[in-house]
């Protein structure tokens, strides 16, 4: 009895890890374990605040840090580093300004790593966004 339990917990198990680890022998099989998702760009605009890598990496320090200067020094102006322009310290003002398909952007980048950034409770998505 005993030992018929212990077989279909194991072969439960092995169902279980085939699932889990889909997605990582599903790319391995098929070559695209460099498979990035597919980003909509901001149309008529060639520059972010910073270099796109440093965004890549930043961009949630940066808003961290534009949130607190704005809130605890009302500072509102950033001097970007990369280029010498100045930008209003804002989520909605200004990355959401260029960035105006966050579902395109924002989301599907977010929803390929897993993560659901909290924001828009308060923060107004831009118009027309899904
Ligand atoms: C509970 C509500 C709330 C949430 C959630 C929230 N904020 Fe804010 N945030 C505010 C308020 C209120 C201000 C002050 C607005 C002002 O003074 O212009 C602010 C200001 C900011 C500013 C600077 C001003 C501006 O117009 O953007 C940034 C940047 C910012 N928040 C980023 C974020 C980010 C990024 C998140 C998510 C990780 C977030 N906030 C989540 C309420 C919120
Ligand atoms: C003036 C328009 C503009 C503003 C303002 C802007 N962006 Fe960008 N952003 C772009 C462009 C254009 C690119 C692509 C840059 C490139 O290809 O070099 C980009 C790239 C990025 C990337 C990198 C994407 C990737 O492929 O890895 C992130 C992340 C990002 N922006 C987030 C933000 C955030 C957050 C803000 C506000 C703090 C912001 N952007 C403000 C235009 C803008
Ligand atoms: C190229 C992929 C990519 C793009 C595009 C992107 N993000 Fe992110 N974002 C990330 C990753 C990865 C993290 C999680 C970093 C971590 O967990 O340390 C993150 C985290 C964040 C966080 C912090 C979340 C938290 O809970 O701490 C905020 C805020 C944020 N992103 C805002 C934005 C906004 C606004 C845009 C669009 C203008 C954007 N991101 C576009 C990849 C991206």
């Amino acid at each position: 009895m005993a030992s018929r339990d212990t077989g279909r917990i194991v072969v439960g198990l092995v169902i279980f890890l085939v699932l889990a680890s889909f997605p990582v022998w599903f790319s391995a099989t098929q070559g695209r374990s460099d498979y990035r998702p597919e980003l909509e760009y901001p149309a008529g605009e060639t520059k972010c605040v910073e270099s796109k890598e440093y965004m890549r990496t930043w961009h949630m320090d940066l808003l961290n840090q534009w949130r607190d200067s704005v809130v605890r020094k009302g500072v509102r102006t950033y001097t970007s580093d990369a280029h010498h322009t100045d930008y209003d310290m804002s989520l909605q003002n200004t990355c959401m300004k260029c960035h105006t398909n966050k579902a395109n952007f924002c989301d599907r980048c977010h929803d390929y790593v897993g993560v659901s950034p909290k924001c828009w409770e308060c923060h107004v998505e831009p118009r027309g966004a899904e």
